[in-house]
């Protein structure tokens, strides 16, 4: 079934952005017949097979964050809030309800501590709860929270897309319609959202406004969610894109081969400096170098309006270091993990970096692209201060 199921999806260009084969997903619904179940892609088996993971405790929700079937600023945001839903029906059977909600958002909170998004959803849903009284409110309000944030991720990157594709058109224009060439690290795409993704959106925009476009797409170890993720997406769409060894990046700028970079974020200080997945600091360090512009796409929910200095106030998850010793590939038609490393070597997996403002050229929102500052970032969210 899975088999069909990807081969349908490799002869099967999508028609329009996000469908799987010719059908239009998100990363997370809840399912029809059930809305006690939360389905979810699992991105574990991407891009060799197509699975959906059904989870209907917060035990599941905990634990498909924190071991990553899940991923992606956006998504896990999205995720977490579902999960409060899911938490509201099971503090039905509690005791002391109210505690219960207390703990599994604390729960839900320590899976991964750097996307801010989840931090986020979790206060969201812990504010809309507190305003009703009775579970029956709590469960009915918690639900609708979880919609609207899902809803609002989605539309966010969309529109993210809609002011990106500017830069992008510019650079095509400058170039008289020759091919742009885009280098993107990790996956910002939709599998890190509920639709469209933050560092793609504007790459599909120019691609369905008929601009050339074509991606460099960073491996990023050691979960390669680049080369299993983003080259997985970006075909389904039909984008032109290579994929390339960590390293390369320098290299490519060097020789006049890259015109734009595009990364998302994890969590972005009110001061523009941006934590996203490891390896993303030296890329802005090798832009800056060649002046390229380099360009952080991410919706308002992963701006921490609380934090100005990204280096010293951003926690970085440390995740196991059999991630870095290992590596998972497709071989005689299974996903099969293999050793790279001597057994006995030490080593160390720090999931994401910072990268200072004053190497972003900008910040792409769903409100409009600002520079790397306070002001400027405030001059777009003035409520948010
Ligand atoms: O560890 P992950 O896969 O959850 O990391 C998140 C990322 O994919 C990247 O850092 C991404 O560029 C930002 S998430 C939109």
């Amino acid at each position: 079934m899975v088999g069909l199921l990807l081969r349908y999806l490799r002869t099967n260009s999508w028609k329009q952005e996000m469908k799987v084969g010719s059908k239009n997903y998100r990363t997370i619904w809840l399912n029809e017949a059930n809305d006690k179940v939360v389905c979810a892609i699992d991105q574990r088996y991407l891009p060799h097979e197509f699975v959906i993971e059904n989870m209907s405790t917060l035990e599941e929700v905990c634990v498909s964050i924190k071991d990553m079937h899940i991923r992606g600023a956006g998504l896990i945001g999205a995720t977490a809030g579902y999960g409060m839903h899911i938490a509201t029906l099971e503090a039905k059977r509690k005791k002391d309800g109210e505690a219960y909600l207390q703990e599994a958002a604390k729960k839900l909170k320590a899976t991964r501590p750097t996307a801010v998004n989840l931090e986020w959803a979790v206060n969201r849903q812990l504010q809309a709860i507190a305003k009703v009284k009775t579970i029956e409110e709590k469960i009915y309000v918690a639900k609708q929270t979880a919609q609207l944030i899902a809803d609002e991720d989605a539309n966010h990157c969309k529109q993210i897309g809609e002011h990106g594709v500017k830069l992008i058109a510019a650079i095509s224009e400058k170039k008289k319609g020759e091919t742009v060439n885009i280098l993107t690290h990790c996956n910002a795409g939709w599998l890190a959202f509920v639709d469209y993704g933050s560092a793609t959106a504007p790459m599909y925009e120019a691609q369905k406004r008929g601009i050339k476009i074509h991606v460099w797409v960073d491996e990023t170890r050691p979960r390669n969610q680049g080369a299993s993720l983003t080259a997985w997406e970006l075909l389904q769409q039909g984008v032109p894109h290579t994929v390339i060894a960590d390293n390369t990046g320098g290299h490519l700028m060097q020789h006049g081969m890259v015109d734009l970079v595009i990364t998302g974020a994890d969590r972005v200080t009110n001061a523009g400096d941006a934590a996203n997945k490891i390896g993303t600091y030296l890329k802005a360090l090798a832009a800056k170098d060649n002046d390229v512009p380099f360009y952080v796409a991410l919706p308002s929910s992963t701006f921490d309006w609380k934090i100005s200095d990204g280096v010293k106030e951003i926690e970085i998850e440390e995740r196991n270091a059999d991630e870095v010793k290992y590596m998972q590939g497709w071989c005689d038609g299974k996903i099969k993990t293999v050793l790279v490393t001597p057994m006995e070597s030490n080593a160390v997996n720090y999931g994401f970096d910072v990268t200072p403002a004053r190497l972003i050229t900008g910040l792409i929102t769903e409100r409009g692209i600002s520079k790397a500052n306070k002001k400027s970032i405030q001059e777009l969210f003035p409520e948010d201060k």
